[in-house]
């Protein structure tokens, strides 16, 4: 595993972690083995939310006892995140947790309440040692510059800008990411897999894929987290349900693509031209 600074925060972060949207509907039992597999092989870093139904009450069950083992992120809903509302969104997700802090707490997406008001609460919360750090979700590069002002100005640093990014969907390459890493800030791919639309095994994109993971004894979905990872500042967080997902996915981080491959999978799924607004899921 390859573990990274998270942004500004003072913590080593494992370039693949593991996501949780959905934990809660499959078996739970796995779910918990999944997380607990995830942990084993060196994935620190476990995303979840206030949003995810009872995923926090699966982390809950899979960090009982080990909780110094996970760089634990949550994120509070747009519309609780007044100066007040993500204070008690915040001790809601530690109760549902088990426990007394989380590692980096996120706005979800921008919402009704300035952005000041949920930095100010952000601040308070690390203040007082119930968030190791803060970050983002879904802003574009105007949203970051805006947000970048405000922390400053009360001398807080954001740690991350959590967004859309699989090999069909690679819009934040455009100036998310550059932006990211101009404000020292980490940028974590959601949705690695594409949510539920990998390339299909026998088309173009597949067919390069798989040309490649032969290559490494690997699979496709590992080439792809390898190709997501690639530049230093990025993250990526597929949600595995099974132990057999988690551990592939863990194994990725030690894949090194060549700079021949790297381009061959560039062609193949091209950037593209910037949208208009930032894609979210
Ligand atoms: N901030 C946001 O707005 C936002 C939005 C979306 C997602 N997220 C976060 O990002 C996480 C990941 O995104 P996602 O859940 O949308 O989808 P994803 O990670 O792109 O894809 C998940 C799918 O990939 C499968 N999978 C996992 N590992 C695999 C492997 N090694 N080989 C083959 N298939 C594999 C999973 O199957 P199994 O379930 O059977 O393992 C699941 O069907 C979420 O869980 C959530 O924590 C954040």
């Amino acid at each position: 595993m390859h573990y990274r600074p998270f942004g500004p925060a003072d913590a080593q972060v494992s370039a693949i972690g593991i996501g949780t949207w959905y934990i809660d509907r499959g078996d739970r039992k796995e779910g918990v083995a999944a997380l607990r597999a995830a942990l084993d092989h060196g994935i620190n870093h476990i995303d979840t939310a206030e949003m995810y139904g009872d995923a926090e009450l699966v982390v809950a069950e899979a960090i009982a006892g080990r909780r110094d083992d996970a760089f634990l992120v949550s994120k509070v809903l747009p519309h609780n995140a007044s100066r007040q509302g993500t204070r008690t969104a915040c001790e809601r997700s530690l109760k549902r947790l088990g426990t007394d802090r989380l590692d980096c707490y996120l706005l979800h997406w921008r919402g009704p309440h300035p952005l000041a008001d949920t930095v100010a609460a952000f601040m308070e919360l690390q203040r007082e040692g119930k968030i190791r750090s803060w970050g983002v979700s879904n802003l574009d590069e105007d949203d970051l510059a805006e947000l970048d002002a405000v922390a400053r100005a009360m001398g807080g640093r954001n740690a991350c800008d959590q967004v859309l990014y699989h090999l069909k969907e690679r819009a934040i390459e455009h100036a998310v990411l550059p932006a990211c890493r101009a404000q020292g800030a980490a940028l974590v791919a959601y949705s690695p897999f594409g949510h539920d639309d990998f390339p299909r095994a026998g088309s173009p994109g597949g067919k390069v894929l798989a040309a490649i993971a032969e290559a490494h004894g690997a699979t496709p979905h590992q080439v792809a987290l390898a190709f997501l990872i690639r530049d230093p500042a990025v993250f990526a967080i597929p949600k595995a349900g099974s132990p057999n997902h988690a551990i592939a996915n863990a194994a990725a981080a030690d894949l090194v693509l060549s700079a021949d491959e790297i381009a061959r999978i560039d062609a193949a799924f091209p950037r593209g031209a910037k949208p208009r607004s930032l894609p979210m899921l």
